[in-house]
């Protein structure tokens, strides 16, 4: 960029061509004062404290609007300049309340601090001070009209940086106001509750309701989903009292959504677990970690070999992920390791393993800013991800976005396309799409022939996909089908985003590879801003699967079946390891059925509500001779358990998440193990050292960290003290290397180094609605819950969102005398609940959504366990399901 010289205060200063007076003052360290101007946002030129005085120019103007230019000549601090700031001060203050005292902002308010700045002491005007209601209708900040300086950073926050426009200015003169939305309170409008508003307001007219101080932070990594945000835990005593997003972090640069900001309550709920429990005669009772730890270490020796499995969990940290399969493959001799990817990413590691050999997202997340076409399927950033969904959501307002969705989520209203094909019929729309980009010669020959193989037997896989087929199979019209294609082929570089709506199915793989065929079809692949980019659903599934707690491969997916990478991690272990791949989750569930599981180490999961089927997988835990389960609280799962162990929560313990950038990123420990919890690390270890194996004597979690890189080529160079500066995508390989922001630039990282096109045949869905089961059911997250056990325990959250509830189109709903808020019982072929319903067009008529938060609601009794046949992940996404109205409450 070009530099410019201008003069401030016959100061000559330095500045970047393009940056506004107020950016090249402040760089320069000369002190300009505003109000209305943040760094985070576009310049408004609302408060008018920011005005300067510039040779050549009439008047005053405001350096935040300005552009700099070579040459140019300004006054800050003229007797004219100082006089209209103070004038300006004075008459906000004059209608501002005096409650300064008791005020939230008080010491913060920026409105206070410049009034000491410039000196005002005194208010000469009458004051007019407003007596507006307040708003407390959000659970987790209150909004003080009267405190309000008509900044407008809300209205910007809200509208630029989260894509909402939940506030907005209204009315005109000395009747302007901030309101909600429709002019109703906020907790009723389109907020979110994200608090991206407060952070910025600077006064006490948005405060957040907890006003306790922090005497301590910590920065460490959010515990919900896998976008990895990096948060700045503020700490009293052994409570988390408030959370900021870290500024300095490279993937959310201080932003934070609903959960991360306000959802970490339950670390601190009174009913976390804190002393070892086992059973006698059917009833819990406490042990110390002595009797319970001597239990599991005999009866898991009972259990060697194929009885024996293990559940990871994608919620604990990589050391800890890796701690479990070592200990299944060391100690127990068994591969039946998995963890919960198997329920939703793994026909990612799968497909993205088999087309480009490697199953990570290829971008990191800030190459939304430079694509040109962003392609958005089975994924509602917006809930799952939502930092990440702002990201997006900004990000449509420049390019084009099309959406690939069978509901109408809220990514959809800022899309040029939306295409909303049936539950199940991906395969379909994305060879109909490549057949386009073939027929019209859109395709990159160039890449094609350097860079990728199987083209010939991809070609004539798309003779079966004709658009009147396709049309046929996915309901979406033909013609968008083209627009969708020529636009995803022609605006490069394109981004595609994809999420569990892809591979939660019983033919995930094969989605996941068809994504990958239009990626490499058109070259969008290997560079800035072109990719594929699984949203992984939890903050470490990345992590959990990188660590090899599965069936099939130790860490760095490197097989169990291969004679030379088992005998090095014999070598470096000190035992011999089993060559056959185990079980992965469902099947480890069947064979407890069968009585071939017998005992199962699950760690931070609760697969009775989890998984598919949960009345069978109830039934299976009932089969086990001996269940250990360890978590932060008495899960549902856990009354099936033998053993209970108290782990830690994510903010009592060192290590490391990797975040859907393949970002590996610190967590640190901010407090002490609640009561007498351990780190999950040290548990594991613990038993491992009970049982009489070596290898498991860590001192903390770094050098489990040091040990996976000994073990793990892509983990070479990283290490905690590494990791301090926003983290490092792997692969790195060795202690000098950056890490590796984008894979596949040069080649795949597959045996030939092509990437591999893919000959795919659509497959219908496993189930189909009938007249007996009419509605198609998908199931997914919202924005306010994450797991059951987390939410459900931050008051706040519950209060915005108490209960499940199923969508119904409207013209289901009028056919079933069905409205918003009636109970409704919904069955399936496996099972039936309560829900409530709600009437919206978000789903297709005879199409039904709820999520699965709930306890009292477990809706995965209704999901089925038809699994994909590679990654075998059950079919989540399509439910045959009947909706009739419950009389009685069911
Ligand atoms: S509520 Fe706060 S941020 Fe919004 S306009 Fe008023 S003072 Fe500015
Ligand atoms: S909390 Fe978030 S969504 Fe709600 S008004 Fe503020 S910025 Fe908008
Ligand atoms: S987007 Fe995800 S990682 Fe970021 S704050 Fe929200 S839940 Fe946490
Ligand atoms: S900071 Fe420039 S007008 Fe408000």
């Amino acid at each position: 960029m070009a530099s410019i010289t201008l003069n401030i205060d016959g100061q000559a200063v330095t500045a970047e061509s393009g940056q506004t007076v107020l950016e090249a003052a402040r760089a320069a360290g000369i002190y300009i004062p505003t109000l209305c101007y943040h760094p985070d946002l576009p310049p408004a030129g609302q408060c008018r404290l920011c005005l300067v005085e510039i040779t050549g120019f009439r008047g005053l103007v405001t350096a935040c609007t300005t552009e700099a230019t070579d040459g140019m000549e300004v006054r800050t601090d003229t007797p004219e300049i100082e006089h209209l700031r103070r004038l300006t001060v004075e008459l906000l203050l004059a209608e501002h309340p005096s409650d300064c005292l008791t005020c939230s902002a008080n010491l913060s308010c920026d409105l206070q601090k410049l009034a000491a700045e410039l000196g005002v002491d005194r208010i000469r005007f009458r004051r007019t001070t407003r007596s507006l209601p307040l708003d407390d209708s959000n659970p987790f900040f209150v909004r003080d009209p009267n405190k309000c300086i008509l900044c407008g950073r809300c209205v910007q926050t809200c509208r630029e940086l989260q894509g909402v426009g939940a506030v907005d200015f209204v009315e005109r003169g000395y009747a302007t106001l901030i309101e909600p939305s429709r002019g109703m309170p906020l907790g009723d409008s389109d907020c979110e509750s994200c608090g991206e508003c407060v952070v910025r307001c600077p006064t006490g007219a948005l405060a957040k309701r907890d006003r306790r101080q922090p005497t301590r932070r910590v920065t460490t990594i959010c515990p919900y989903c896998g976008t990895g945000c990096s948060l700045v835990l503020g700490i009293k005593g052994s409570e988390i009292v408030s959370v900021e997003g870290d500024r300095e972090s490279p993937v959310n640069h201080g932003r934070l959504c609903v959960k991360g900001r306000f959802g970490q309550d339950f670390v601190n709920s009174t009913d976390r677990l804190t002393t070892p429990l086992i059973k006698r005669d059917g009833n819990f009772v406490e042990a110390t970690w002595d009797e319970a730890l001597d239990l599991v270490a005999r009866r898991f020796a009972e259990y060697k070999g194929d009885a024996f499995g293990a559940l990871s969990s994608s919620r604990c940290t990589n050391e800890e992920n890796y701690l479990v399969q070592k200990f299944a493959r060391a100690v127990m001799q068994s591969n039946s390791v998995d963890n919960c990817a198997r329920l939703c990413h793994a026909p990612t590691v799968t497909g993205l393993g088999q087309a480009f050999g490697m199953g990570g997202g290829t971008n990191p997340l800030a190459d939304v800013e430079g694509a040109e076409c962003l392609f958005v399927i089975g994924s509602n950033a917006t809930s799952a991800h939502p930092v990440a969904g702002a990201i997006l959501r900004a990000a449509a307002r420049r390019v084009p976005l099309i959406v690939a969705d069978p509901r109408k989520i809220a990514l959809v209203k800022e899309a040029e396309l939306h295409l909303p094909l049936r539950p199940g019929t991906d395969v379909a729309l994305l060879m109909g799409m490549a057949r386009v980009i073939v027929d019209q010669g859109l395709h990159d020959a160039e890449f094609l022939a350097q860079r990728c193989e199987n083209l010939d037997a991809f070609r004539e896989a798309l003779a079966d996909f004709d658009l009147d087929r396709v049309e046929e199979i996915t309901g979406v019209p033909q013609n968008d089908i083209v627009r969708a294609a020529l636009t995803y082929a022609t605006r490069k570089p394109a981004l595609i985003i994809y999420s569990l709506g892809i591979t939660e199915h019983s033919h995930g793989t094969d989605n996941v590879l068809g994504l990958a065929n239009l990626a490499l079809l058109t070259g969008n692949v290997g560079k800035p801003s072109a990719g594929v980019m699984p949203m992984r659903g939890q903050n470490n599934v990345q992590g959990a699967c990188d660590m090899g707690a599965g069936p099939g491969a130790f860490p760095g997916y490197q097989s169990v079946a291969d004679d030379e990478l088992r005998a090095k991690f014999e070598r470096h272990w000190g035992c011999s390891l089993p060559p056959e791949p185990g079980r992965p989750e469902v099947e480890m569930i069947q064979a407890a059925l069968e009585g071939k599981t017998q005992a199962l180490y699950c760690v931070g999961v609760d697969p009775a509500f989890t998984v598919a089927d949960a009345t069978r997988v109830q039934e299976a835990l009932r089969a086990c001779e001996f269940l250990v389960f360890q978590d932060i609280f008495l899960n549902g799962s856990a009354e099936f358990a033998d053993v209970v162990l108290p782990g830690a929560s994510y903010a009592e313990k060192d290590g490391t998440f990797t975040n859907l950038e393949r970002r590996v990123q610190r967590v640190r420990k901010a407090i002490e193990p609640i009561g007498d919890s351990r780190p999950d690390w040290l548990i594991t270890c613990q038993i491992a050292q009970r049982m009489g194996a070596s290898g498991f004597d860590f001192d903390d979690p770094s050098q489990v960290l040091d040990e996976i890189g000994q073990l793990m080529p892509s983990f070479a160079g990283i290490s905690f003290d590494r990791l301090d500066d926003g983290g490092i995508q792997w692969p790195c390989p060795g202690p000098d290397h950056p890490g590796t922001p984008r894979l596949h630039v040069e080649k795949f990282n597959t045996p030939s180094g092509k990437g591999r096109l893919s000959a795919l045949a659509y497959r219908p869905p496993a189930e189909h609605a009938d007249d007996d089961y009419p509605f198609t059911l998908t199931t997914g997250r919202n924005l306010y819950h994450f797991h059951l056990a987390m939410t459900c325990r931050v008051p706040g959250l519950m209060a915005i969102y108490p209960e499940e509830e199923i969508m119904i189109n409207p013209a289901d709903a009028d056919e079933l005398g069905i409205r918003t808020g009636d109970r409704v019982a919904v069955s399936s072929r496996r099972g039936r609940l309560i829900a409530k319903a709600r009437v919206t067009d978000m789903v297709a008529p005879k199409g039904s959504y709820m999520s699965f938060h709930f306890y009292d609601t477990p809706t995965n009794v209704l999901t089925q366990q038809a699994l994909d046949p590679v990654a075998k992940t059950p079919e989540y996404k399509v439910t045959a399901i009947r909706i009739e109205k419950a009389d009685n409450g069911g």
